[in-house]
């Protein structure tokens, strides 16, 4: 789709244009749901209630969570991962994760690494962004691994890790999945994937506002602490943070207008068909997999079969930085694709494109095949022309 004017390939950043009825969903809740859910007991506070109570129904729902309290809402899947991460472990704890992780999970884990508080194995995923299964086996330490941190998809290369294996070698450790660049995208379940902690965020392939997102907690991994501790509404007579989820872990007025429009979003994704939107992104991948292999001077990373990656690509051009193709794709095509690091160096030292980075095509639910071939024609006129 264009939005305005534009071709919009960015969607690993965030997806663009919103659909109408999130638009419509958030006004709504602003215009005649505003009061404070929880915290009152007039009327509007209880309907602001309810429609919290029933957006993480929703949530719960979409994602096979055992119970509608286990859904913690969160500004972005960086602060969910920050909560567990920060919320689970403990001095002397050892931790496992890839080298195909976003700074989202990498700066939390090295700087418990750097307080002496974990100790931390990283290990290096294959040049394709694919998860070394043996090097994590191998890795993980009965008794001694606390968590095992991965993303369901990297946002550098697209490439799908396998969820359901990683959760049959992970022993006792609980499997943390950041699924910032498969919510929406790729079907999820909590319980059948093996999954003890899955931190999503809202306004990429859920197609809700930015400023949403959460952090969905297994029976198995309860216990988490709070890393913020305040206001809930409940408990009010006591000055300890409520032990009982969501409260726990949820202080401070939630972004309402922000999560209605997250249900909505999550509401069209079922409506549309999980399946039927993972059939759009894999066609559009493999349009896009194939005309690039046609450029001359045409780099592209990761595991090259739309079958193994979400709807992202990665490529380079022979001779051109990354800054410069992005800024002619812009200026030139007016079409918009995100360039350099994607917030995840270490992924980009195991694909072979530190330190320039890469060109990011990432596509979503509202592009379409002639948005692919267009931007096959300016990446082969920037490819000749320079
Ligand atoms: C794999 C991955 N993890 C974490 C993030 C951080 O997302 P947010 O900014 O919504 O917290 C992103 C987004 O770019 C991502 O792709």
């Amino acid at each position: 789709m264009v939005a305005g004017n534009y071709i919009y390939m960015d969607n690993a950043a965030t997806s663009c244009p919103k659909p109408k009825e999130v638009i419509d969903a958030v006004c709504h809740h602003l215009s005649t749901l505003s009061a404070n859910p929880g915290r009152s007991a007039h009327s509007l506070s209880l309907e602001a209630s309810r429609a919290l109570f029933n957006a993480r129904q929703t949530v719960a729902d979409f994602f096979g969570a055992v119970n509608s309290r286990n859904i913690i809402f969160t500004l972005n899947v960086t602060e969910a991962l920050n909560l567990a991460i920060y919320g689970i472990l403990s001095r002397g704890d050892h931790v496992v994760t890839t080298s195909m992780e976003h700074n989202s999970v990498m700066r939390p884990l090295r700087h418990l690494e750097s307080e002496g508080v974990i100790d931390l194995s990283v290990i290096p995923s294959h040049t394709d962004g694919s998860v070394d299964m043996d090097g994590v086996a191998k890795s993980v330490r009965p008794g001694k691994t606390r968590i095992l941190a991965v993303n369901h998809a990297s946002n550098v290369t697209g490439t799908i890790a396998d969820i359901k294996a990683l959760s049959d070698i992970k022993g006792k450790a609980l499997l943390l999945v950041d699924a910032a660049q498969t919510a929406g995208c790729l079907p999820i379940n909590l319980q059948g994937m093996g999954v003890d902690l899955l931190a999503f965020t809202g306004h990429k392939a859920l197609l809700g506002p930015q400023g949403t997102g959460g952090l969905v907690i297994s029976k198995g991994a309860e216990q988490i602490m709070p890393i913020k501790r305040g206001g809930t509404g409940s408990n009010s007579e006591f000055e300890q943070q409520p032990d009982f989820l969501p409260d726990r872990l949820e202080s401070g007025t939630a972004n309402g207008c922000g999560i209605a429009g997250l249900a909505r979003g999550i509401e069209i994704i079922k409506a549309l068909g999980i399946e039927n939107i993972r059939s759009h992104e894999k066609k559009l991948t493999e349009i896009m997999l194939e005309g690039l292999k046609k450029i001359r001077r045409v780099r592209v990373y990761g595991p090259l079969d739309p079958d193994r990656q979400v709807a992202v690509v990665s490529i380079n051009i022979e001779g051109m930085s990354p800054s410069d193709v992005g800024y002619a794709l812009d200026r030139s095509f007016n079409i918009c694709v995100r360039t350099g690091l994607h917030c995840a160096p270490s992924a980009h030292r195991t694909i072979g494109s530190f330190p320039q980075g890469t060109v990011r095509l990432s596509m979503g639910l509202y592009n379409t095949e002639d948005d692919v071939e267009k931007t096959i024609d300016a990446l082969t006129w920037i490819a000749e022309h320079g």
